[in-house]
């Protein structure tokens, strides 16, 4: 294929990508911003295939794409929404790994082989490729693990972590200098192994120290830590489209970390280096062995209260998504409309398990748009609020984010749902939520629990409402 045609192909792909990150940035164009990553990814992919850039072994790649397509497909198919997180961490850790190989084969391949400017410049990139690839990698296992439970959310936090993670880099830049001017081949093989091994550790021990609060910061860092890695591999294999699609991910990843730190009122800085600066948060207390009283009450009391209100909050969080009770909550807002009582949504920028989670759930649902209100244009409503469901929400409503210095979500902002009249929790125990600390919202006067799974305790008011409660 002559490289024009290549070259404009390319082009169309980048302006795919660029425009389906903005499509993706709002729910009501979000299908669109799809099928143009699709249509672009595609693209980019026939145009590689036939381009002469593959020098053999086509057959093996069209198995591997075959292979990997269709373990791609058969895993989203299966994935619940709620589980999305944990993939994405893992997919993340496939584009690390693939970078610390690219960039080791891409060292041994004899065809890369340049003159001795040009060839050091070539080993900065493969030490580049391999280094970030390699924290990519075992950063995005470790952040699979938290995430899907295998390992504790708590942060771990070695004495002396932050002497450590500097020692490590100060290590690799060390052996990245010795590689970058060794002559064989063979030798440079030495410092490029211990780098990369070093880099699965400095990925490993970034993301053990950072506690679960921060889990969704991290997922958003290492996306972009592996279009970064994703870059550097563009320019080991001289493919601009790679570049610039690295470039798009890693940039729109590091935009998308910060202003999920500015929601949570967490150091950019601190979340990126593992938790430096901050002491990682006090040891996670559970609700076990509380002598505080707090009250219940009953699908019946919670229908009723809701009809006779005027103002009503939904605070919807990973409870709701794991019940699916957002179709019933959605016929609740449209009962609640018709008897007058207005009725809005709360949304918390990381309620749930990956940002835009309710959103999603809630458009899925037919919930229009024009009653979904972000954290900050509604904060401000709850004391003139009458009523305020908390449905399968725990973290996000914890006054201790406010009040208590030595939380771990201490300076995190919150839905100041305890302001209103009266809070109903809808939710099955006492039990905590992601970050694994107590709530004092559900032992305020003013609170009551309805205890149940979400989805039968919609369904429960919902029967209610309809019967004239
Ligand atoms: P959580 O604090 O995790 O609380 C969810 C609550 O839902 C739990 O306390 C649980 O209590 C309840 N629940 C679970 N299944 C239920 C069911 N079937 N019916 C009724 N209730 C159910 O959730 P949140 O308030 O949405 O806060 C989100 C948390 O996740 C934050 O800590 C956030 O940092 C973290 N996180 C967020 C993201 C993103 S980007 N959104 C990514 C990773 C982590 P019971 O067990 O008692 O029912």
């Amino acid at each position: 294929m002559p490289s024009s045609f290549v070259m404009i192909a390319y082009l169309i792909a980048g302006i795919c990508f660029i425009l389906s990150l903005g499509g993706l940035s709002r729910h009501e164009t979000a299908r669109r911003g799809n099928v143009l990553g699709i249509i672009g990814i595609t693209l980019a992919m026939v145009v590689v295939l036939l381009s002469g850039e593959i020098r053999g072994g086509m057959p093996a790649i069209l198995i591997a794409i075959a292979m990997g397509g269709s373990v791609g497909i058969f895993v989203a198919r299966r994935v619940q929404m709620t589980s999305m997180p944990q993939l994405v961490a893992i997919l993340h850790s496939f584009v690390g790994l693939a970078a610390v190989l690219v960039g080791i084969s891409n060292h041994l391949d004899p065809a890369h082989a340049h003159d001795l400017g040009a060839e050091v410049i070539h080993r900065i990139e493969i030490f580049l490729g391999v280094f970030i690839g390699g924290i990519t990698f075992t950063g995005s296992v470790v952040a699979f693990g938290k995430l899907d439970g295998r390992i504790s959310s708590k942060p771990l936090t070695l004495p002396g972590r932050h002497w450590m993670n500097l020692a490590m880099l100060v290590a690799c830049i060390v052996l990245g200098v010795w590689f970058a001017t060794i002559e064989s081949v063979i030798v440079g093989m030495i410092p490029l192994v211990i780098m990369a091994a070093i880099s699965f550790v400095i990925g490993f021990h970034l993301v053990m120290a950072i506690g679960g609060a921060d889990m969704p910061v991290v997922v958003s860092m290492l996306n972009s830590y592996s279009g970064w890695a994703a870059a550097a591999t563009g320019f080991l294999l001289e493919n601009d489209l790679l570049i610039v699609t690295g470039a798009l991910v890693g940039s729109s990843g590091a935009i998308l970390s910060y202003i999920m730190c500015e929601a949570m009122n967490r150091s950019f800085i601190s979340v990126i280096l593992g938790g430096f600066g901050s002491e990682g948060g006090a040891p996670a207390t559970g609700a076990a062995g509380h002598d505080l009283t707090y009250h219940q009450t009953n699908i019946e009391e919670t229908a009723s209260r809701l009809s006779s209100s005027r103002n009503v909050i939904i605070v919807p969080g990973y409870g709701m998504a794991v019940a699916q009770a957002q179709h019933p909550i959605r016929e609740i807002t449209e009962l609640l409309k018709t008897k007058g009582v207005k009725t809005r949504f709360a949304i918390h920028p990381v309620a749930g398990r990956l940002p835009g989670h309710m959103n999603v759930l809630l458009a899925e649902a037919h919930v229009p748009y024009d009653i979904v209100m972000e954290m900050d244009e509604i904060n401000g409503d709850f004391p003139e609020t009458d009523v305020v469901l908390v449905i399968g929400a725990n973290d996000i409503v914890n006054p201790s984010a406010q009040d208590d210095p030595g939380s771990p979500i201490f300076g995190m902002p919150v839905l100041e749902a305890w302001k209103a009249g009266r809070v109903v929790i809808l939710k099955r125990s006492m039990g905590t939520g992601y970050s694994g600390i107590d709530n004092p919202l559900f032992y305020k006067d003013n609170s009551a629990m309805l205890f149940g799974d979400a989805k039968s305790s919609v369904d429960g008011i919902l029967h209610h409402l309809r019967n004239g409660a």
